[in-house]
């Protein structure tokens, strides 16, 4: 086997393309820096939410878990997400980013369970960072990674342990717009970039023709599609910190603490 040589001082950037189906623990992302991400629709959802003036918003893997943490008595406590992309029975809010406007989210804390999203991201702890990307965000995340040391991973949820197109482009536009020299890309980063290379014009067409998207618009949720694809609409990079995602605050000079 001929061993690969990195260029000196440069950073590896790989994909996860899914989280399978068995794995509770994502070991590729120990260590690093890593962009969570399910476009239709976790983490468009979430930095949504945060954006909108949520609080936080706590990421938990099933239903149950979910109204165990509720206290009806808590004002700011909401429940959020979906199962088979519809709102849960009980939930104040499915996983659609237009339910989660800026005069229902101000200062809430969003407990918040979807199928694939939130499983992706309690399967990352090992990270030493994770940071919550979505095409809405893309430049802001990117921005964010490039000024970091340390190896990316680009974790991709996919759906029920299958690759989706949507995560994939995502993915390729990071790759893509990270590919300055300084890091070294696996081969299934480089293979993202070329995606999204020939199919960035066509971009919500892409994401309508895929699997998921397809489901979406099956249930009436296909404007869902056309949210999750805008580019750059926010600056917001929610972050994971401890068991909740936060939007960091602002400090003097531009910084985020
Ligand atoms: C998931 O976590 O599987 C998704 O966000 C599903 C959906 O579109 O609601």
């Amino acid at each position: 086997m001929v061993a690969r040589r990195r260029p000196s001082r440069s950073r590896e950037m790989d994909v996860l393309s899914f989280l399978p189906l068995d794995v509770e623990s994502v070991a590729e992302a120990s260590g690093r820096i890593v962009i969570a991400v399910d476009i239709l629709r976790a983490t468009s959802t979430i930095v949504a939410a945060l954006d909108n003036g949520a609080a936080r918003v706590v990421p938990v893997l099933t239903p149950e878990e979910a109204l165990s943490l509720f206290d009806p008595m808590e004002p700011s406590l909401r429940l959020g997400g979906e199962r088979e992309g519809l709102r849960l029975e009980g939930f104040h809010y499915g996983n659609s980013p237009s339910e989660y406007t800026a005069d229902s989210v101000r200062d809430a804390t969003i407990l918040f369970t979807t199928t694939n999203g939130t499983r992706l991201l309690r399967a990352c702890t090992g990270a030493s960072r994770i940071l919550i990307g979505c095409f809405a965000n893309l430049s802001a995340v990117v921005d964010a990674v490039r000024s970091e040391r340390r190896d990316v991973l680009i974790a991709c949820a996919g759906t029920a342990g299958r690759l989706t197109i949507e995560d994939m482009l995502f993915a390729g536009a990071c790759v893509s717009r990270l590919a300055d020299g300084s890091f070294d890309p696996t081969d299934s980063a480089t293979t993202a970039a070329v995606l999204w290379e020939s199919l960035s014009n066509r971009l919500v067409e892409s994401m309508a023709s895929g699997r998921h998207g397809r489901t979406l618009d099956g249930i009436g949720l296909g404007e869902d599609i056309r949210l999750c694809a805008r580019i750059d609409t926010t600056t917001t990079v929610p972050e994971v910190a401890g068991n909740t995602i936060l939007k960091p605050s602002r400090r003097a000079g531009g910084k985020t603490a």
